[in-house]
């Protein structure tokens, strides 16, 4: 296929999800739809934020959580990240050595993000030359064959950042139980989760005073302008996080300012005034809840480290 037709591909199906979305009813756009290159970019500011406390409490962990891992595996060993769209949290377990070797000899990113893979293989070329890097391009939540048989001793999944949270319990189950498959006997997988909290401190991370948040929300909008040929005012739309305290999770909202009508792809999409786009869900897990989760996709709890505040965990899972 020559490169303008598979970009055309690429930018039907953008189209499509949205409409497929906005067309239901409540209207809904897929959350994954939030990642392009100025999406990426407001993601990077929401870890900054003082509100978001996500990131920095999980990386704190992770300083400690590496070091206890790589103690438990035989080396060499595999690291399977999935959603990998820069090294940053990868690099503490890769860091590990034991009798002067690196734990782990190879490593397998996967996004769907392909130019930021690109960036990745490059930066890991320069700075860790002996790490072999096999990078795939692809949904995580796609059965992904692994390029496995490299001769490592042991193979360690790595599902950071509460990603897991934007699945539903039944989509979660079965992508654990998916890595657990794609994994092999023996496998492990490390996963990091939010945990509930009063919704205190978890409405703000998701409705920051800075309005990044916002804009984050709003930048979907912005990208089915120039993606899907439609025509969308930003502003005519709110930005809404809500606690929903049955499911357990955050939910991210546009909200019509007004009545108006928005052309998607050729085809006229209505709003009421008030009504809403359902845009992202964030499950927040209690530690006994998500175990529960791992035993459903078929995972034994090895290990589970917490935070002395107790807002975030990353789960050790073993067979
Ligand atoms: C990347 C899915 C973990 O749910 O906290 C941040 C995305 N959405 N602020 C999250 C997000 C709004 C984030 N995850």
């Amino acid at each position: 296929m020559p490169e303008d037709a598979v970009l055309a591909a690429a930018a039907d199906s953008v189209a499509s999800l949205a409409l497929a979305g906005l067309r239901a009813r409540p209207k809904t756009l897929p959350a994954r739809l939030f990642y392009d290159d100025a999406g990426c970019r407001l993601f990077y500011r929401i870890t900054e934020l003082p509100e978001y406390y996500l990131t920095r409490t999980e990386l704190a962990l992770l300083a400690q959580v590496a070091a206890e891992v790589a103690a438990m595996l035989p080396a060499p060993a595999l690291l399977v990240e999935y959603g990998a769209s820069d090294e940053t949290k990868a690099g503490f377990l890769l860091d590990q050595r034991r009798g002067g070797v690196p734990v782990f000899a190879a490593y397998v990113p996967i996004d769907v993000a392909a130019p930021a893979l690109d960036a990745l293989q490059g930066r890991l070329a320069r700075a860790r030359p002996e790490l072999r890097v096999w990078p795939v391009a692809a949904d995580f939540l796609a059965p992904i064959a692994l390029p496995l048989g490299g001769g490592e001793r042991a193979r360690l999944g790595f599902f950071p950042g509460s990603t897991i949270g934007n699945l539903d319990p039944a989509q979660a189950r079965l992508f654990l139980a998916g890595v657990r498959r794609a994994l092999g006997p023996g496998g492990r997988l490390l996963v990091g989760v939010d945990l509930r909290k009063d919704p205190a401190i978890l409405l703000p991370a998701y409705d920051d005073a800075a309005g990044v948040t916002a804009a984050f929300n709003r930048n979907l909008l912005v990208r089915l302008n120039r993606e899907a040929g439609a025509t969308f005012d930003p502003l005519a739309f709110d930005h809404r996080a809500l606690w929903n305290a049955e499911e357990g999770r955050i939910e991210m909202h546009l909200v019509s300012r007004r009545p108006q009508a928005v052309t998607v792809a050729g085809e006229i999409v209505r709003f009421a005034a008030g009504e809403m786009i359902h845009t992202e869900n964030s499950y927040k897990h209690s530690l006994s809840g998500f175990a529960g989760l791992a035993a459903a996709g078929g995972w034994r709890t090895e290990r589970v480290w917490t935070d002395p505040a107790g807002l975030f965990s990353v789960h050790l899972l073993g067979g």
